[in-house]
């Protein structure tokens, strides 16, 4: 057993049957002078240091100064590819924007022809090196998607190295099938084939050999109609597969609502908003994600957190690592990003890298919050003034150490 003692406030703390939505996103829960035991991999007990149990034959972690919370929750990542796209980094600077780096060849369609080139082996041995990268960062579960294959050997490739993944790594990994990220060249001249190839093929055999948990489509003038979403996604939830969709990135289409129909776990981006797609929200089970380190990247607009939260609604927070629009993994960056551009509080910013974003991975009641009986996967801070130091000195390393699965990394 360990005993973290002295926690200068410990974060996140409670039990949580729903995602945490509207005003009560600016009330998280923590407890100032606290401690936490941990039994094996699990949380066993926390309070306030003046009822501490007697207890013997712990090591004992002193936490003085230190902040503790859930290790983040990144619900939205594209963290297997093949290489960086510095190329188009460097155009983007020289004044193209990323649709017109996409309609030539370039973008999504570039990161799938030198995937297909690629083996599985050299994917999984760099997806490995990112994602213990992404570990130290203090991200303790994470959601990947497939997207850039665009066949059916290739998206299996894509999803057999997430599955790799989940066996090399103790953390929560989903995965989620995005053959619909983009119509691959040789279809161009025949969307329909394409789209019937992702129906027919892709998600029947990939869901029967439980290579993916979630459907994504990349629902955007350009990518996929509303209407080609839905079917993907009336064929995704046959499977068992429920959606998740890159929504609104660019332009308001309607996909929201459309997501919503299909009871989508969760719908992300939505940096273009319009009132009827909050509406279409309200009362739903879905949780929108805000992606603010591609809007970052991107130089385009932030997601309205403040417009999604004062609706009532919840938010979650996620990186997007990608090597085209986000190619950042870093949680604590997007938490400073969420008080910085999105006017999110600290409190706000934690709940939706923490436990928000555990319920858009549907994992909820095994991480993302302190509550007996989930993981003991921690963060521990620097000593800091706050928690609100956390997305203050954004940019900065303030983790001192991590505690995954009980054990300390
Ligand atoms: O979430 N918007 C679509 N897909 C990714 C970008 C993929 C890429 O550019 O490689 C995103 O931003
Ligand atoms: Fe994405």
């Amino acid at each position: 057993m360990k005993l973290i003692t002295n926690i200068h406030q410990l974060l996140v703390t409670g039990e949580y049957k729903a995602p945490v939505r509207g005003k009560a996103m600016s009330q998280m829960p923590y407890i100032s002078n606290a401690y936490l035991l941990i039994k094996e991999d699990r949380i066993h007990d926390y309070g306030a240091m003046q009822d501490i149990p007697a207890i013997t034959n712990v090591e004992i972690i002193d936490a003085t100064g230190k902040i503790v919370l859930p290790m983040w929750c990144d619900s939205h990542t594209h963290l297997v590819y093949a290489t960086g796209r510095e190329d188009e980094f460097v155009d983007r600077i020289n004044g193209l924007s990323y649709e017109e780096i996409a309609k030539r060849g370039g973008g999504i369609l570039n990161s799938v022809a030198r995937l297909r080139a690629m083996s599985e082996d050299a994917l999984f041995e760099d997806a490995t090196k990112r994602l213990e990268h992404l570990i130290s960062l203090g991200t303790g579960a994470i959601e990947i998607k497939s997207g850039y294959g665009l066949s059916v050997a290739a998206e299996k490739k894509m999803l057999s190295v997430i599955a790799r993944l989940k066996t090399h790594f103790d953390i929560p990994i989903k995965a989620t099938l995005l053959g619909a990220h983009a119509i691959p060249t040789e279809y161009k001249d025949d969307r329909k084939a394409y789209i019937q190839l992702i129906i027919k093929e892709m998600i029947p055999a990939f869901a029967k050999d439980n290579l993916c948990d979630f459907i994504d489509v990349f629902c955007e003038s350009g990518y996929f109609t509303v209407a080609e979403m839905e079917a993907i996604l009336e064929a995704g939830k046959a499977h068992g597969l429920r959606p998740k969709v890159h929504v609104n990135q660019f332009n308001a289409i309607g996909g929201i609502a459309a997501a919503v129909k299909y009871d989508a776990l969760s719908v992300d981006h939505l940096e273009e908003l319009v009132t009827e797609d909050i509406d279409a929200l309200k009362g739903s089970n879905t949780i929108p994600v805000a992606l603010p380190g591609c809007s970052f990247f991107l130089s385009i607009p932030y997601t309205p957190a403040r417009q999604l939260i004062d609706a009532g609604l919840p938010l979650a927070i996620a990186t997007d690592y990608n090597p085209g629009s986000a190619p950042s993994g870093n949680m604590n960056f997007v938490v400073a990003q969420a008080c910085i551009q999105l006017n999110m509080t600290p409190e706000e910013a934690i709940t939706a890298a923490t436990i928000n974003g555990a319920f858009a991975m549907d994992i909820a009641s095994e991480t993302g919050s302190i509550t007996k009986g989930k993981k003991a996967n921690l963060i521990i801070t620097t000593p800091q003034k706050s928690y609100n130091t956390i997305p203050y000195r954004f940019g900065h390393h303030q983790i001192e150490q991590l505690i995954l699965n009980g054990k300390r990394l």
